[in-house]
Parts: C-alpha cells; structure tokens; sequence
C-alpha cells in the first residue's frame, strides 16, 4: 500500500461558480451535506466575493448557513478582500482561502489588480483570520499557462507560493487554471516551488480542459505531492480564464489513485451519487 492522499473537494466552488444557470441554494446545500458524508476532510463551499464578478456565489451566506457541519470536516470559503473576510467570519467558515496569480494578465482579470497589489490586499486578511484563529490557504493561479500572458515562468509560482508562505499560509494550492499542463511544465514548474515550499505544504489544482489532468497528478506525486484539489461531476472552470474547463473530476481522481494503491479514505459509492448531483444542477 502506498502513502495515503486527500482529495480537498472544490466541487461546490470551483465547480458550480461558472455555471450560468443561478443554481438555487437549496441545491447547493444538499450538494454539501451529501459530500460531507463521503470521507472528505476538507470541502471548499462557496465564496465571498463580489457579486457582481461571480453572480453564482452571491448566495454565499445564504449556503454557508443552510449546510449540516459534521464534525472533522474543515468548511472552507475564498475570500478575496476584508470585505469577503467579514462575511466568511460571520458564516463560520472553518477556514479560508486567498488567491493570487502568477501572471499579471490573469491577476487583472480575475481579481482587478496587479499581483503586488492583490497580495498587500491580501495581508490584512492573513492577519484578521490569523487573530480569530481561523486558518488559511492560499492558491496560486495559471502555474503553467496563462489565457492572456501565454507560458508562465516557473520563478513567478515559486515567487508567489513563497511569499504566501510567508504571510503565514498554511498550504498553498497550485492552480493549473487552463489545463494546458503537460508532464515536462508541471515538472518545471514544481522543480522551482518545491525549492522554497516542502510539498507537504502544497496541494494540486489541475482542471482537465485537454485531458492531461491525471497525467499532472502523477508528476506531482512522483514529486511528493499527497493533497489534490477535484470537483465532483468534474464540473467548472473560472470565468476570467477563457478557455478553462472543468476541474479534474473527484471520482476520476480516486480512481486513479486506488489503482496506483493511494487510499484516499473516499466513499465511492457516495462520491459518484454526489458527481451525479453535481451534474444533474448545470
Ligand atoms: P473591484 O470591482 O475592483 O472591487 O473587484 P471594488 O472594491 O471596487 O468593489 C466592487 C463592488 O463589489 C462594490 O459594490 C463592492 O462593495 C463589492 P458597489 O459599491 O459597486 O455596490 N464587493 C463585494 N461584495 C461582496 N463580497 C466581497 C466584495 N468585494 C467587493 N468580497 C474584487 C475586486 C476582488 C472584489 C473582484 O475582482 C472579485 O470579487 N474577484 C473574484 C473573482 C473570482 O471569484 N474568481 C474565481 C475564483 S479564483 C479561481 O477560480 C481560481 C482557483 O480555482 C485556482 C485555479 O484554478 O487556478 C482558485
Ligand atoms: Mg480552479
């Protein structure tokens, strides 16, 4: 048997916010208390963002306060500013999460601001949620390739990955935004963080627009890689990365590493009615 490995569920965020349908709360919620019976440690619910970028995740509070908690499993929102930190507290989410770019082209247009600007944004966050005792994540976006800035330097994630080490990010999720990785990227790219971030401090976010997702995950693996962001259905994409779509699917994900002999803890049977359901709302 080999080591264990976490899937981190982002399928009620990053799965449904580019839906164009409004999806109705009380589908999102029971999307989330089915989940939460699956073996999941960590699910990623919604975010607090503007509305008016993301209209999908306006219901945040709404679905943040409509979900059954079990105990052990860590509710995790994205937070992009104190604006988004403010709802999240209120909420009682378990943890949170900040992201940043690693390209000034997706930097502007996900989050209106450059890279430096979007960091020194997040700081006071960092702090606020490090005083209340909550933790965070950060993610790094387009670790390989950008929809505006074409290829990313390898230097830039690890740049960014670091200094959300610093500001006291408990791991740092690595984003491949696009799904343009392909096994010698994704290899370059860790080489660089993995020089300033131990990988039991990283996690892998691959969507799997040109199918090479799995592919990615097992270059990360190889590279000691143990935590995996999916979402279930393998729905989603970002709506400021044209092009992206759908994250790698969780179902997909535990497959994959049950016959690589990775216990992930998963209840499959469970995990596939949830992927039916996740479908079942676009
Ligand atoms: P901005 O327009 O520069 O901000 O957007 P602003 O401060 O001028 O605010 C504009 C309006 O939004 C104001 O309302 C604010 O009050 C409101 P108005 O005064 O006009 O009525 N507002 C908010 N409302 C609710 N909650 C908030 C909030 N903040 C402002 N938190 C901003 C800047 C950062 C707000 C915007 O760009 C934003 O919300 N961006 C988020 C985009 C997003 O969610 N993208 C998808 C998630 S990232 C992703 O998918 C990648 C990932 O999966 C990893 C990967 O795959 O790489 C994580
Ligand atoms: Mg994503």
């Amino acid at each position: 048997m080999s080591d264990p490995v976490e899937i981190f569920e982002v399928g009620p965020r990053d799965g449904l916010q580019n839906e164009k349908r409004l999806i109705p709360a009380a589908d999102k919620i029971a999307l989330v208390d089915l989940l939460s019976t699956a073996g999941f440690r960590r699910i990623e619910v919604t975010s607090f963002v503007s509305p008016k970028w993301v209209p999908q995740m306006g219901d945040a509070a709404e679905v943040m306060a409509g979900i059954t908690r079990a105990p052990g499993i860590s509710y995790a929102v994205l937070t992009p500013n104190l604006k988004g930190y403010e709802g999240a507290r209120a909420a009682r989410a378990s943890e949170i999460a900040v992201f940043a770019s690693a390209s000034e082209g997706f930097s502007k247009a996900n989050l209106n601001a450059t890279i430096a600007e979007s960091l020194e944004r997040m700081r006071p966050v960092i702090e606020a949620a490090k005083a209340d005792g909550i933790p965070v994540r950060g993610y790094v976006s387009v670790v390989t390739d950008c929809p505006f800035d074409g290829p990313t330097p390898p230097c830039n994630v690890a740049r960014v990955a670091a200094l959300l080490r610093d500001m006291g990010c408990y791991e740092i999720s690595l984003g491949e935004t696009l799904g343009k990785g392909r096994a010698e990227t994704v290899d370059a790219m860790l080489t660089a963080v993995l020089s300033e971030v131990p990988a039991a401090r990283l996690a892998g976010h691959f969507h799997d627009t040109e199918g090479r997702a799995l592919e990615n995950i097992d270059v990360s693996l190889a590279r000691g890689l143990r935590v995996f962001d999916a979402a279930v259905g393998g729905l989603g994409g970002c709506p400021y990365a044209p092009g992206a779509k759908g994250n790698v699917a969780t179902e997909r994900v535990a497959d994959h590493l049950a016959e690589l002999g990775h216990p992930t803890g998963l209840d499959m049977e469970i995990v596939r009615r949830a992927a039916d359901l996740a479908r079942s709302l676009r």
